[in-house]
């Protein structure tokens, strides 16, 4: 391509590092990364000088200013989701932000009218819809095999793993925690595979049992003092249209498993399992169980990340909307808002 599209990316933390950049690195042909910004800049110069990248950045808005970047990877805590991509829609630029799309429901609100108003794409960062299991059971339930879809579960669940790098554990810069960390991944996918029914009512329950008392965590060690958000949370959401969602998180449980990623979707024609690691398995009307035999494996997820990077770059340069919609994402927050409004107040909450 004559005129390769320019990349500028917003924190350059893990996801950044892990996702975004080997992301924009292996399409090549079609972009270049001409800019980094975090608030660290030490951070964003290392990796700058790694990529052969000039300009670096420890405020996103002088960034921002750059005429020629067309597209920005937000991907910094989710306190900055809002602010940061608000900007870049409204400076014309095309936004991939990560998940979740923000930390509350108002701010999330607030970047689909920025994007509405740009004319530009906006996406949000659920690389599993890009997985190929799921993308093979999003067909089968297409093609209408699955029926009237009534019930399904949104499960991310950790006996213990705690994210306690970053601001993972920090309220006000988060918004939550496992909730909104990686229980927000299976209550996206989760919708998906429903067809994105509309949410009507949501009892939730969240609780600190654990993680605050210190307790053994697999990621690495850290101090209980710091540890401000929920470590498990739960929820029950009533569609506008009878069916039903249960929703269950958490980063530290007395589990059986070690860990479940996933979701079950449960209809008249059909249903579904889907957990990370274990073959997809489908079961029919006649009770024949379908094992679809692609066993998911760990070192897959890169590649769905990628697969999300190039969808979003072919987006751009197409003028296609994104499979993960703003408004989609939004539906997201609004329930992990409801599902922590409902544990505050201790009844169910009405999703406007
Ligand atoms: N899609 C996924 O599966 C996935 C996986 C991991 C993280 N994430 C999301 O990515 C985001 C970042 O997570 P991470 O693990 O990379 O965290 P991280 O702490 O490793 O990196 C975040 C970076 O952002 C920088 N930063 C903070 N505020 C900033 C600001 N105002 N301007 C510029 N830079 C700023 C920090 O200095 C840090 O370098 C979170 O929202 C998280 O939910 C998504």
């Amino acid at each position: 391509m004559a005129n390769k599209l320019k990349v500028g990316i917003i924190g350059v933390g893990g996801i950044a590092k892990g996702a975004h950049i080997p992301g924009y690195l292996r399409l090549n042909d079609k972009v270049e990364i001409v800019a980094l910004c975090d608030i660290i800049e030490e951070r964003a110069k290392k990796k700058a000088n790694e990529l052969g990248v000039t300009k670096v950045f420890t405020d996103y808005n002088e960034m921002l200013e750059m005429k020629e970047i067309d597209i920005i990877s937000v991907c910094t805590p989710n306190y900055a989701h809002a602010p940061a991509t608000i900007a870049a829609l409204n400076a014309g630029k095309n936004v991939i932000c990560e998940k979740p799309m923000a930390k509350n429901a108002k701010e999330a609100e607030e970047m689909v009218k920025a994007y509405k108003k740009s004319g530009k794409i906006l996406t949000v960062g659920y690389q599993w819809r890009f997985d190929p299991d799921i993308q093979a059971l999003k067909s089968h339930i297409d093609a209408g095999e699955f029926g009237d879809i009534y019930f399904a579960k949104a499960i991310a669940t950790r006996r213990r793993g705690i994210p306690a790098w970053g601001d993972f554990l920090n309220m006000e810069k988060q918004g939550g925690g496992p909730l909104v960390d990686i229980g927000t991944h299976a209550l996206d996918l989760t919708l998906y595979l429903m067809g994105h029914p509309e949410p009507d009512t949501v009892l939730g329950s969240s609780y600190t049992k654990l993680a605050d008392k210190g307790c053994l965590n697999n990621f690495r060690d850290y101090d209980p003092k710091d540890y401000q958000v929920e470590d498990a949370a739960f929820g029950f959401v009533k569609m506008k249209n009878g069916a039903t969602l249960s929703v269950e998180t958490s980063w530290a449980m007395n589990l059986m498993d070690d860990e479940i990623f996933g979701t079950e979707v449960y209809g008249s024609g059909a249903g579904a399992r889907f957990h990370w690691g274990k073959p997809l398995t489908i079961v029919n009307e006649s009770h024949d169980r379908i094992n679809m035999n692609q066993i998911i494996r760990r070192d897959k997820i890169g590649n769905n990340y990628n697969a999300e990077i190039e969808h979003f770059v072919n987006c751009v340069i197409e003028g296609k909307e994104p499979l993960v919609k703003p408004e989609e994402a939004l539906r997201v927050v609004k329930i992990q808002d409801a599902i922590y409004n409902s544990q505050k107040t201790g009844a169910a909450v009405k999703i406007k």
